[in-house]
């Protein structure tokens, strides 16, 4: 089948085939075109250019855009939207002054997910996931990973991946499918961390590589959680079945998380809100994309990932939700993309680069998604906006006119 999108106003994120990521003072520019058509094949974008040169195309579905702004979907490419219920509480334990660490400490946070997971069915658990799979596709994002983490056992952290694995194959959207058996050490090994690293390495991993339920691996390495050494441990062993890090690091402390990701040759080193300096010099010439979740901030009351530093470092980074219970119970892109220009002072376009090719890439999707580019899939959002710096300045409005993924 064969799409023809006409009059559109703006055509943006335009790139090369085999630019994969934008770095540094690349990131400033989205390539643009106006006035434009755009031709896809068989959901697979084949050619655009200016009104101009239009082709004509007997047998094509045609939509008219009326010069609304034509953009790669967005990528979130850290979420933890596979969930049981929900945590207003603890929002309110924060609101009287508890913090995320404290109640952690508490045996609340992450656990109190992990209780609610094991009660759920898999099918229930499935139905609320897609509830917000739902949503987000709605508003722009065609491209999602998703984590394991709530089952803290190997059954059900199993479940949790073959929910995602049917989000995969029902929702019609990109999913990437990520290991966290090291989310947090599950209730029943409290006191015995190294015996739950034992069981997340002997058996949780084999049995996930094994039926080939995720290609990313992560581990929540952080003070109070997981230590680089344990964080060593597990990415070597899921390393075994080919499986690819993407960590999280640095959210609560400057622990060690850049370091053991860089090492690793990690896809994505994800948070970064007490990151050290020095992490910056480690990011610098690895394959390793720092993955800034304002969100989290924002919901948490926690200073900002420093992204200005790193961009001005020559580095590219990108943008996610981090969707999940506790620190983001939202995965609205296009508000992260906002508090990326309000809170960590990008530019729009900076901004939206990291939501779409850069965010792509830490999700191991940018050969195919991300960027207006001839071959890449057609995952695209039409936009009612004057402008791109409209985008994250109408910062609650839904502006998508229609999406096509
Ligand atoms: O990315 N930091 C670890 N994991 C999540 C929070 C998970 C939760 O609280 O349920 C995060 O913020
Ligand atoms: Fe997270």
């Amino acid at each position: 089948m064969r799409t023809l999108i006409h009059h559109i106003g703006l055509l943006a994120g335009i790139l090369p085939p085999g630019k994969l990521r934008l770095t540094g003072s690349e990131m400033a520019v989205m390539q643009t075109l106006p006035d434009a058509w755009l031709l896809a094949t068989d959901g697979l974008i084949t050619d655009f250019g200016p009104m101009s040169t239009m082709p004509t195309c007997t047998d094509c579905h045609t939509v008219h855009a009326h010069g609304a702004i034509l953009m790669p979907c967005f990528c979130d490419p850290h979420t933890h939207l596979v969930y049981a219920g929900s945590r207003e509480q603890e929002f309110v334990d924060k609101i009287r002054g508890l913090s995320y660490a404290e109640i952690a400490r508490r045996g609340g946070g992450i656990l109190n997910s992990a209780d609610l997971l094991h009660q759920l069915s898999e099918e229930e658990l499935y139905r609320q996931a897609m509830r917000r799979v739902e949503e987000i596709k709605s508003k722009g994002t065609g491209c999602v990973e998703i984590k394991s983490g709530y089952g803290l056992n190997t059954a059900d952290e199993l479940k949790m991946l073959r929910v995602v694995r049917r989000i995969r194959e029902t929702a019609g959207i990109r999913i990437a499918a990520t290991f966290l058996g090291a989310h947090a050490v599950a209730r029943e090994y409290q006191g015995r961390q190294g015996e739950y690293v034992d069981r997340v390495v002997r058996e949780m991993i084999p049995e996930v590589g094994k039926q080939r339920l995720a290609e990313f691996i992560d581990v929540f390495c952080d003070e109070g959680f997981f230590t680089p050494t344990e964080t060593d441990r597990i990415l070597r062993a899921g390393a075994r079945y080919g499986l690819r890090p993407k960590i999280h690091a640095e959210e609560l402390a400057p622990s060690g998380g850049v370091r053991v990701a860089v090492a690793h040759h990690a896809l994505s080193a994800d948070h970064l809100e007490h990151m050290a300096d020095e992490s910056i010099a480690l990011l610098q010439g690895s394959d390793t994309m720092p993955t800034l979740l304002p969100g989290t901030s924002f919901f948490l009351n926690m200073p900002y990932a420093p992204a200005r530093k790193l961009i001005d470092a020559g580095l590219g980074i990108a943008l996610a939700s981090d969707y999940n219970p506790g620190s983001t119970p939202s995965g609205d892109m296009k508000f992260i993309v906002s508090l990326a220009c309000i809170k960590m002072r990008l530019l729009p376009q900076e901004a939206l680069n990291a939501a779409t090719i850069n965010a792509a890439y830490s999700m191991g999707a940018s050969c195919t998604h991300g960027s207006i580019t001839r071959g890449k899939r057609a995952c695209l959002q039409l936009l009612d906006a004057p402008s791109l710096d409209y985008l994250p300045y109408a910062y609650t409005s839904n502006l998508v006119k229609q999406m096509f993924l």
